[in-house]
């Protein structure tokens, strides 16, 4: 592993080849709002448990995090719900596209895992009804993670995929015909399309999911020094399915190329979760096929090379 001080000049190496791929994916169109995104942007951001920070490129320009929300949701309604949330919706890998159905008819309508949208939409559903504001807990939650009281969701892209969301509302519809969801469809899908257009920048992502790689403690100078934010066995087993299911149906690639916790977005970021070390924000919007960040898996996968940090995680 580099020493602390050598990382600075690495994550400019990372930076300078990852640039070479602009051109090879394509910004999210499916949400007419993403796809007016400049494609020419690129940030990486490192947050280590021992409070160091370090950054490159648009690492401090906000973004969308879309489905990385998913990962706060998940692990808001486990604090809130425990074990119950298991009869809710499973914890497979789907090995289909984040955004499928066809399973729902064959599993009853219980999604495979919380990440999926069918997954995240259950997750969505279960805090609707434990809160009276989901948006607005949801942003006290990440602002104080984030030790940034001026996180928003960003009202021109929640619009944008509400108008557009119908298959994400058919998901819903078809969980509620198998009961497996207690709210109305269009007040959910309101509470995610608010959720997942979150914007944060790499560095306020990387420190707002530290929790994740410190054993569940909160490191944020916001909450209370040494908080357990989520407790240590939960830590662990968020961690896994993030192993498993963080980046859908390329999650078994991510695992063998980076073998890291992650969590991806349409919006171009990624998250990875390097346990007892740190975390790593990366962005940059253009996608592959399976909706992941090119240029970022690519800063992933050469920073975990260099470091050796995809070995800790076993
Ligand atoms: O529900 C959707 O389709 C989007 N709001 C989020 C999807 C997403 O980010 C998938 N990740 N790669």
């Amino acid at each position: 592993m580099p020493k602390p001080h050598d990382l600075p000049a690495l994550l400019a190496d990372i930076h300078r080849e990852a640039s070479d791929l602009f051109g090879q994916g394509r910004v999210a169109s499916y949400i007419p709002a993403l796809a007016e995104v400049n494609p020419h942007q690129f940030g990486i951001a490192i947050a280590t448990i021992d409070g160091q920070t370090h950054s490159v490129g648009d690492a401090h320009t906000p973004f969308s995090l879309q489905s990385i929300t998913k990962l706060f949701t998940f692990v808001l309604a486990l604090k809130l719900e425990g074990d119950a949330l298991w009869q809710r919706v499973g914890r497979e890998p789907s090995g289909a596209a984040f955004n499928s159905i066809v399973q729902l008819e064959t599993e009853n309508g219980v999604p495979r895992n919380p990440f999926i949208n069918a997954g995240a939409l259950v997750i969505t559903d279960i805090l609707t009804t434990r809160y009276a504001h989901l948006d607005y807990a949801l942003l006290g939650a990440l602002r104080r993670l984030a030790d940034e009281p001026g996180l928003h969701w960003n009202p021109r892209v929640a619009r944008s995929e509400r108008d557009t969301a119908h298959r994400n509302m058919a998901m819903a519809y078809f969980m509620k015909s198998h009961g497996n969801f207690r709210n109305e469809p269009e007040a959910v899908l309101d509470n995610y399309c608010r959720q997942c257009a979150t914007e944060m920048s790499c560095a306020q992502l990387a420190q707002a999911t530290l929790f994740l790689a410190n054993n569940g403690r909160d490191l944020s100078r916001s909450g209370q020094p040494d908080e357990q934010f989520l407790g240590p066995d939960e830590t662990r087993r968020v961690n896994a399915l993030l192993l498993t299911c963080g980046a859908y149906d390329a999650a078994g690639d991510f695992a063998y190329r980076i073998g890291l916790p992650v969590k991806t977005g349409v919006g171009g970021g990624i998250v990875a979760v390097v346990p007892e070390v740190g975390t790593v924000a990366v962005w940059a919007p253009e996608l592959d096929a399976k909706g992941n960040s090119v240029l970022g898996a690519f800063a992933l996968e050469r920073l975990v090379a260099a470091t050796g940090w995809g070995h800790t995680s076993f």
